[in-house]
C-alpha cells in the first residue's frame, strides 16, 4: 500500500490534467453506479472528469471504450452485482482487447476485493479508492499507456477536494455534499472503514455551490452524507445542520431536503429550523435498525429505543406534515423472537411513510462479524416478510390519509404508459396525475390527490 501525501498528489494531479485534457477525444465511456445517493453523486463527478479527458458518454457497455463500475460494498448482495458485472466484462473483452475496465467506489477500498482483483481479475485494468477520485483521470491514462494493471487506493482519507467538475444528471434537482465519511462505527457496517472520518466541507463552499445551482435554475437540492447531522463538528464549535439548514432555507431555492440523519446527532435547533421553513421538505430519513434495546447495544447504534421514540415524536409534533422514513435491519446476530417482536411493536407505534429493510449481511472486518449467530437464514426470511407486511400496511394507510387533499409537486416527466406525469411530493412520495395544461420537468404543482396506493400516490393538477 503506498504512503498517502495529498499535498504532492494535489499538485501533480492538476498538472497532470491540464496535459490530459480532450486527451481521449471521440473515445466512449459507460459508468455503471451501484449504492447510494453518494455514490451516485461521485458517478457525476467521475463523469465530468472522463469528459475533460474527451470521452462520451453511451448507455449500453457493449459500445464503450472504457466501462467503470461504481462499487458499494454495503451487503453482499450488491458486492456479488458487481462481480457479476466483471464476469460478463471478463467475456467481452476477449473480443474486444483495447477495452479498458475500472473499478471505483467503496469495493475498491475493501483490501479482500483488491486481492481478488490481483489474483483472478488481471483484465481489470484500474482500482481507484474512494480519496483518491481526483487522480483518476491520470490513472486512467497510466493504465491505457502502460497496459499494466493500476491499483491506485489510500486506506487513509485526506483533504478534501474542492472544485472537482461535475456533470448533474438533473437540470432541476442537485446533490450537494456536505460532509464526507462516517465515524460511527455501528459494528455492522462496512461504511467507515471504506468512506473515511467524518470531514465537512467549509460552510462557504457549500453555500457558493447552492448559489450557483440556483443561478442555474436549480429547484431542489438535496445535502448529502452519510450522517448530514454530524456537519461542522470537525470545524466549528457552533455552527452546525441547524445553521446550515437555516443559510440554505434563506436563500431563494424552492426545495431543501437533507439525508441521512443519525438520531444520536439530531438537536432541538436543527428539528426547530426544520419546522420553521417552508422550503425546508418535510421529509426525515431517520434510520432505525431495531426496535430492541439489546440489539441496538449490539449494534452500537448510541441510543435505546426508548430516546429514539422521544425524538420521533418531537419530529413529529414539531414540523408539521413531516413524513418520517427509516431502515431496519433483521435477523442481526443474537437477534430472537422478542427482540423481532420489539422492533415490530415500534414500527406499529411510528407508522413509517417509508422503509427500507434488509437482512443482516455479515462484512468481512467489522465487529458484528464476530458474535454468534443461531437464527437460520430461512428464519431471517420469513422475519423480513412480516416485517414488510406491516410497514406496507402503514405506507398505504399513510396515503390514504393523503386522498382529497392538495400536495405540492416536483415534475419528473412523463410517466411510462405516457397517459400521466410524475414527480414527487414535498413529503418525497411519489405521485402520478393528469394535467390538462402541458407540464416541463422542474415545473412545481399543486396536485389534488384522488387516490392511493402502497407506494404512490394518483392526482390531478387543480
Ligand atoms: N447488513 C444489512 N444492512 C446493512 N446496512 C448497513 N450495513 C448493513 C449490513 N451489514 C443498512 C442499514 C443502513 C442502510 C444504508 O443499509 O440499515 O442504514
Ligand atoms: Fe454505517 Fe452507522 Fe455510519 Fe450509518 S451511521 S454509515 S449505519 S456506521
Amino acid at each position: 500500500m503506498r504512503i498517502p501525501d495529498f499535498n504532492e498528489a494535489r499538485t501533480r494531479d492538476k498538472r497532470e490534467y491540464k496535459r490530459l485534457v480532450g486527451k481521449y477525444n471521440g473515445k466512449k465511456y459507460f459508468i455503471k453506479t451501484y449504492g447510494c445517493q453518494m455514490n451516485e453523486h461521485d458517478s457525476e463527478v467521475i463523469s465530468a472528469l472522463l469528459e475533460k479527458l474527451g470521452f462520451e458518454r453511451v448507455d449500453n457497455y457493449l459500445d464503450a471504450d472504457l466501462v467503470l463500475l461504481n462499487t458499494c460494498s454495503i451487503r453482499e448482495n450488491a458486492h456479488n452485482k458487481a462481480f457479476g458485472m466483471l464476469g460478463r466484462l471478463k467475456h467481452l473483452k476477449l473480443d474486444k482487447k483495447d477495452l479498458i475496465i475500472g473499478l471505483t467506489g467503496c469495493m475498491a477500498q475493501e483490501a479482500s476485493v483488491v486481492d481478488e482483483i490481483l489474483r483472478d481479475y488481471k483484465f481489470v485494468n484500474f482500482v481507484c479508492g474512494t480519496h483518491n477520485l481526483n487522480e483518476l483521470p491520470s490513472i486512467i491514462d497510466k493504465s491505457i499507456e502502460s497496459n499494466k494493471q493500476q491499483i491506485e487506493v489510500y486506506s487513509r482519507e485526506g483533504d478534501l477536494y474542492e472544485g472537482l467538475p461535475v456533470v448533474r444528471t438533473n437540470n432541476y434537482k442537485a446533490y450537494v455534499n456536505i460532509i464526507y465519511g462516517c465515524d460511527k462505527f455501528c459494528t455492522y457496517c462496512i461504511v467507515p472503514y471504506t468512506r473515511g472520518r467524518e470531514r465537512s466541507r467549509e460552510k462557504e463552499d457549500i453555500l457558493a455551490e447552492v448559489d450557483e445551482l440556483i443561478k442555474d435554475g436549480y429547484k431542489e437540492i438535496t445535502l448529502l452524507g452519510q450522517n448530514v447531522n454530524a456537519y461542522g463538528k470537525d470545524l466549528y464549535d457552533d455552527y452546525n445542520l441547524g445553521n446550515l439548514l437555516e443559510d440554505i432555507a434563506l436563500k431563494d431555492i424552492p426545495r431543501v431536503r437533507f439525508m441521512t440523519s443519525h438520531p444520536w446527532d439530531f438537536n432541538d435547533k436543527m428539528i426547530e429550523v426544520i419546522g420553521k421553513y417552508k422550503n425546508i421538505m418535510p421529509s426525515v430519513h431517520l434510520p432505525v435498525q431495531s426496535g430492541s434495546n439489546k440489539i441496538l447495544k449490539l449494534m452500537g447504534r448510541r441510543y435505546t429505543r426508548e430516546s429514539y421514540l422521544e425524538l420521533f415524536h418531537k419530529i413529529k409534533d414539531t414540523v408539521p406534515g413531516v413524513a418520517i422514513s427509516t431502515d431496519i435491519i433483521v435477523g442481526f446476530p443474537g437477534e430472537t423472537e422478542e427482540d423481532f417482536l420489539e422492533t415490530m411493536s415500534l414500527v406499529e407505534e411510528c407508522k413509517y411513510d417509508n422503509a427500507f429493510t434488509f437482512i443482516f449481511s455479515v462484512r468481512r472486518g467489522t465487529p458484528a462479524e464476530k458474535i454468534k449467530d443461531n437464527t437460520s437464514l430461512s428464519e431471517k426470511e420469513e422475519r423480513l416478510q412480516r416485517l414488510n407486511e406491516v410497514v406496507n400496511k402503514y405506507f398505504l394507510e399513510n396515503n390514504q390519509k393523503l386522498v382529497g387533499t392538495v400536495l405540492n409537486v416536483l415534475v419528473e416527466g412523463v410517466s411510462e404508459k405516457k397517459d400521466m406525469y410524475y414527480g414527487y411530493s414535498d413529503t418525497n412520495k411519489l405521485i402520478n396525475f393528469t394535467s390538462s395544461k402541458e407540464l416541463m420537468p422542474g415545473d412545481l404543482v399543486d396536485v389534488e390527490i384522488t387516490s392511493a396506493k402502497t407506494w404512490s400516490l394518483d392526482g390531478k393538477v387543480k
